[in-house]
């Protein structure tokens, strides 16, 4: 299982990375990380360990099929980021809220839920959830700047936002309109960090929202027009592309801006449309695509009452390790 497709909380993902010095394999002394559940190594396990919803991280299948047991991270395995601190030969990257660690080698900011935009905006336009900490991209790179010990940067944020907001009730006239301050209050956080000598950096895109099984599930339509061709809802796919669009242009302009710094754009979006075409290629068994691995329920396996980690929830067998999916684009 995996846990893009279980447990999709946050969606905007920045990286820095500090170089050490120039060979063709990039060597790099330590990553600094921040998001959300696709990033976070163990901070929401220390911060909220008995709030609903994150409690169940603490649950199997969370961590069973690497670490042995249950981490925080909300996968079995490892996440993106533990493949990429592999493949630079550095250890896991810690939990920059756990004591007695080494953050020698790099910390991770990332909090499973963690939004881009303040939790006062949420406040302000009435969106509940309980999913909802004060945790966004501006608090972890307090968390940043008040632990710097000098090096260099991983981070990743965004799509948690446009969930808490729809599931929140707001309309998608609502939800698109916020798009461009949601991506703002990206490049401003990535220019705090550039002007703070940050020389590797990535950005990275989110997904596509309207395939996950979550939002099929909740939004479900009687209109087949509704959908595109991979079976995904339309609109929401639609608020993700403009997203994307809209930072890759960010992204663009931060390279012009700061052309000593190495900064890329991380796509999430296109590898995950790719897997749903091919999804065979990748060993899984055609109509499996969209349902979620760990959970209960019909015709996407998701039921908010019956989800993953709790009592008698089952989880599918192991099929596939993210890397294969190529996600990772570091240059
Ligand atoms: C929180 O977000 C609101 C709306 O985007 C903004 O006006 C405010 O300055 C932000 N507050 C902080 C502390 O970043
Ligand atoms: C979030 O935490 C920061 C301190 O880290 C605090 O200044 C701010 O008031 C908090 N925001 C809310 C809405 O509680
Ligand atoms: C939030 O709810 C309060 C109380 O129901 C209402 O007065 C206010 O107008 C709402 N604000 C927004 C932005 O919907
Ligand atoms: C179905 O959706 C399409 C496009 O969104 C719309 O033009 C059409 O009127 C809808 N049909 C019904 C029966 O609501
Ligand atoms: C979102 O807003 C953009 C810019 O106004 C527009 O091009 C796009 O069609 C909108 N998307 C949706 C899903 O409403
Ligand atoms: C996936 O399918 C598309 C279109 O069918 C094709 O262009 C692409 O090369 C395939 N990707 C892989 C990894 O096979
Ligand atoms: C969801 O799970 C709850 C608790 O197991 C169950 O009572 C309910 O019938 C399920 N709903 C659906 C739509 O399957």
């Amino acid at each position: 299982m995996n846990a893009v497709l279980q447990y999709l909380q946050l969606l905007l993902l920045i990286l820095f990375l500090h170089h050490a010095s120039s060979h063709s394999i990039p060597i790099f002394n330590a990553i600094y990380s921040f998001g959300g559940a696709y990033e976070d190594t163990g901070n929401i396990a220390i911060l909220a360990p008995t709030k609903p919803g994150y409690r169940l991280l603490l649950n199997p299948p969370y961590g069973e099929t690497f670490f042995n047991r249950p981490t925080g991270r909300a996968s079995d395995g490892r996440l993106v980021i533990d493949i990429i601190a592999g493949y630079l030969g550095l250890p896991f990257i810690p939990p920059s809220l756990a004591q007695d660690q080494d953050f020698s080698k790099g910390a991770n900011f990332a909090v499973s839920g963690a939004t881009t935009l303040n939790l006062t905006f949420f406040q302000q336009n009435n969106i509940s959830n309980t999913l909802l900490l004060n945790t966004s991209l501006s608090i972890q790179i307090e968390w940043f700047e008040n632990q710097k010990p000098s090096i260099c940067n991983t981070r990743k944020f965004g799509d948690s936002d446009y969930l808490y907001m729809l599931l929140g009730g707001k309309t998608i006239d609502f939800v698109n309109s916020t798009v461009p301050l949601v991506v703002e209050t990206i490049r401003s956080a990535a220019e705090r960090l550039l002007t703070q000598g940050v020389m590797h950096l990535v950005v990275a895109g989110i997904i596509p929202n309207g395939c996950l099984p979550q939002i099929l599930t909740y939004f479900a339509s009687g209109n087949r027009s509704d959908y595109d061709s991979l079976g995904c809802l339309r609109v929401y796919n639609n608020i993700g592309m403009y997203h994307n669009a809209l930072l890759r242009d960010e992204v663009k302009q931060l390279q012009v801006e700061y052309p000593q710094a190495k900064i890329s754009f991380s796509q999430y979006y296109e590898p995950i449309i790719d897997f749903l075409k091919n999804s065979s290629q990748y060993g899984f068994a055609s109509g499996t695509e969209l349902r979620a691995c760990c959970g209960t329920g019909e015709p996407f396996n998701f039921n908010s009452s019956a989800v993953c980690g709790q009592t008698g929830v089952p989880a599918c067998p192991n099929f596939i390790y993210f890397y294969k999916l190529g996600w990772i684009a570091l240059d």
